[in-house]
């Protein structure tokens, strides 16, 4: 039996649930592999915090560097700042001859290119499973299952709690103000995390580490257009379900014209998109390559269990040596794409508008439109109390982006439009 000694950095949720898993997993691990796995150290910011286990058993180290005085194989960083500590102690593991585990995508996001070079110049691993849609293996599936396969496109949900948000205000017919307090008050995002999740910003964090491993793609996160979800009213999530979509916080890369286009945007997906049944807290992406026309992962995306899994499927890999270029593609080999312009995307959209109930203001309307030749596929009026702004819901055939936005310029302008245009781009599947 070989001994594996790793350090743990970082005992919250998953660092917890890492320890838990692997004391109950001993037996079992012994009956597939052939390394004992050895807790060598364990560092927290705060020592006496009620933990799942119990940590008297493990030595302890105030701070996480002094790892790097151990003879430690593997370091797993699971304290999560974007910069500071956790940057540190990767950094500093990798330059010691450490392999390092981590789940932290907004590190990866921001200076994954620094550290992957690092970890590619150290011959060491720098694995991530965790960091992506917490218990699905998409990491191993895109590096080293469907390696040969060419990616066209990858879509998919990335982010529970605004997964949660959506289907609450759908389910339950509540406001966007309420579904967030519920999803904080069942742990699922915090204060201090919410605005990364609501914001789009932690989905794109998730994207821009899909995309390198997709594309060969240099990290590089000011590539992302994001959009968060705070702009959704549950009138949008019903317009949708009447006009027969669901509207979900959509992350997706591709490259068109040798451009990479990478946006995390809310999105009206037809009910016919597995997307669209993907409900709750769960997440799941679409894989569409040159050999597979999809293949589509759901599961837990968050949760101590869960991305406890992923962390340990990496001290697995690191010991049976799978691929060492941890990004899938060599490291040397990754291309510096230019960022698609969304101005020159072509797609059908969704647009509220909230109006004034007076004559003449559905053909003032299109009569913009008509100017700029976008073609509208359907259009409601909804009234729902007098007195109140009126709500014109429309759906618009494939239209190049800028071209509406510059007609939308235009109506907004006008004295009856009360309030800015919601403007949601929407996959029918078709166009
Ligand atoms: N806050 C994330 C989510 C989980 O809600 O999906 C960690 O990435």
């Amino acid at each position: 039996m070989k001994e594996i000694k790793i350090c743990i950095a970082g005992l919250g949720n998953v660092g917890s649930s890492v320890i838990q898993s692997l004391v109950d997993s001993k037996n079992f691990i012994n009956l597939k592999s052939n390394f004992n796995i050895n807790i060598l150290g364990i560092s927290a910011k705060n020592k006496n915090k009620k933990r799942i286990i119990d940590i008297s058993k493990y030595e302890w180290f105030d701070s996480p560097l002094d790892f790097l005085n151990t003879d430690c194989d593997i370091v797993i960083e699971l304290i999560g700042e974007e910069k500071g500590l956790s940057y540190d102690l990767v950094k500093n593991s990798l330059k010691n001859g450490k392999h390092v585990i981590t789940a932290n995508k907004a590190m990866l996001a921001k200076n994954g290119s620094e550290l992957f070079k690092l970890a590619d110049q150290n011959n060491k691993y720098l694995l991530y499973e965790a960091a992506v849609a917490g218990g699905i293996p998409i990491i191993k599936t895109l590096k080293n299952n469907i390696t040969l396969n060419k990616v066209k496109k990858i879509s998919g949900i990335l982010n529970g709690t605004t997964n949660y948000i959506l289907t609450m205000m759908e389910h339950d017919n509540l406001s966007f103000d309420k579904a967030i307090s519920i999803a904080q008050s069942k742990g699922y995002t915090s204060p201090s995390e919410s605005e990364l999740d609501i914001g789009g910003l932690d989905s794109a964090h998730k994207l821009t580490i899909l995309s390198s491993l997709c594309f060969g793609a240099e990290i590089e996160f000011k590539n992302n257009y994001i959009t968060g979800i705070s702009e959704i009213k549950y009138e949008d999530i019903k317009n949708a379900k009447n006009l027969g979509y669901k509207i979900k916080l959509i992350s997706e890369s591709l490259i068109v014209n040798n451009k990479i286009f990478s946006i995390t945007s809310p999105k009206l997906i037809s009910m016919n998109n597995p997307l669209a049944s993907v409900d709750g807290v769960l997440n799941a992406i679409n894989i569409e390559t040159d050999q597979l026309e999809s293949l589509f992962l759901e599961g837990e995306g968050a949760g101590g269990k869960a991305t406890a899994s992923s962390v340990i499927s990496d001290i697995n890999e690191i010991f049976t040596n799978i691929n060492v270029n941890s990004l899938g593609f060599k490291i040397n080999n990754l291309t510096k794409y230019t960022k698609f312009e969304l101005s020159n995307l072509e797609s059908p959209y969704y647009l509220r508008i909230m109006t004034q109930d007076i004559t003449g203001v559905l053909s003032k309307i299109t009569s913009y439109f008509k100017d700029s030749n976008i073609s509208v596929e359907k259009i409601l009026q909804l009234p729902e109390t007098k007195d109140k702004p009126i709500p014109i819901i429309i759906t618009t055939h494939k239209v190049k982006t800028e071209t509406l936005l510059k007609s939308l310029e235009q109506i907004e302008k006008q004295s009856f439009v009360l309030d800015k245009i919601i403007v949601i781009p929407l996959d029918n599947g078709q166009e």
